[in-house]
């Protein structure tokens, strides 16, 4: 199968088939989705938290981004990849704007980037369409905004915290970007907005009634604990499975068990008596 592109994610949102999305940051693990035939792959600033142990996302650099993102997008020959604009990306001007979005395309080699846009960000959203790059938009929590809000919390739940959603996610569309994410808002809400809305709605902690499904992977593989949100769900302890190997191979390595013969290269005796001859016996 091809790659996934504004246009086939579209379709599928327009007939009924659910899309997939799971986070990825490095080459392995973005082979591994792209293999599973996850439709798209965001490498969120996430990465700040679950790769480089920040306590939130605030810490993510652009040059932190596009390495992560160039790792990814060689990795997927069918996957669409999404660049995060991190933190300080976006905020400062158009022309700032434009200028990062174009280093993922450009860098890393992705196939398009989302941003947390509020509605101060819409002019810098539509100037990212305009120059021909698949763009996401982001409504709900915004973990960028960590701090005003005063923790990562559902949002979208009282009137003026909904009314902002469908204001938010309605200026994005007509921006023109290609999908929307919904973070950490009602289940009616998302609902709501999904129909409200011609383009497709990622739910991640938005109920199930949004076009697609979006995780973060190291939530998925049970592989960081510091912080899990109550929409994720871990499917596997890859974590645990990582401990128990490593306290494995250490044991083997006390007990002289790795290496075995297999793990090790052979040489002939008479180059062992050579060295012998020329270095000395012990
Ligand atoms: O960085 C990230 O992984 C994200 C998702 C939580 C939407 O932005």
């Amino acid at each position: 199968m091809s790659k996934h592109t504004v246009k086939t994610i579209q379709a599928m949102r327009d007939n009924n088939e659910t899309i997939t999305m799971l986070t990825a940051y490095d080459f392995p693990t973005a082979k591994k989705v792209n293999d599973a035939g996850i439709d798209m792959i965001l490498v969120g600033d996430s990465c700040a938290m679950v790769v480089h142990g920040h306590p939130n996302t605030l810490t993510a650099t652009m040059d932190m981004m596009v390495l992560h993102c160039g790792s990814v997008a060689r990795a997927c020959d069918r996957t669409m990849v999404i660049a995060d604009m991190p933190f300080g990306s976006f905020q400062y001007s158009i022309e700032d704007t434009m200028k990062n979005a174009a280093r993922f395309v450009t860098e890393a080699g992705v196939d398009g980037v989302k941003f947390e846009a509020t509605p101060n960000h819409i002019e810098k959203t539509k100037a990212v369409v305009q120059m021909g790059i698949a763009c996401v938009g982001h409504v709900g929590l915004h973990p960028q905004a960590v701090g005003a809000l005063g923790g990562l919390k559902a949002q979208g739940r009282d009137i003026d915290s909904a009314r902002k959603v469908v204001s938010e996610a309605l200026a994005l569309q007509e921006a023109g970007v290609f999908a929307i994410i919904f973070e950490a808002v009602p289940e009616k809400l998302s609902d709501y907005v999904t129909k409200k809305l011609s383009v497709p709605t990622i739910s991640i902690g938005g109920g199930p009634k949004c076009s697609g499904q979006l995780l973060v992977t190291p939530d998925v593989l049970g592989m960081y604990d510091n912080f899990t949100p109550s929409f994720a769900k871990q499917y596997v302890n890859m974590g645990q499975m990582m401990t128990d190997t490593f306290t494995l191979y250490a044991k083997e390595v006390k007990e002289g068990v790795f290496p075995a013969k297999e793990h090790s290269y052979g040489m002939s005796d008479e180059v062992l008596d050579m060295i012998i001859k020329e270095f000395g016996e012990i």
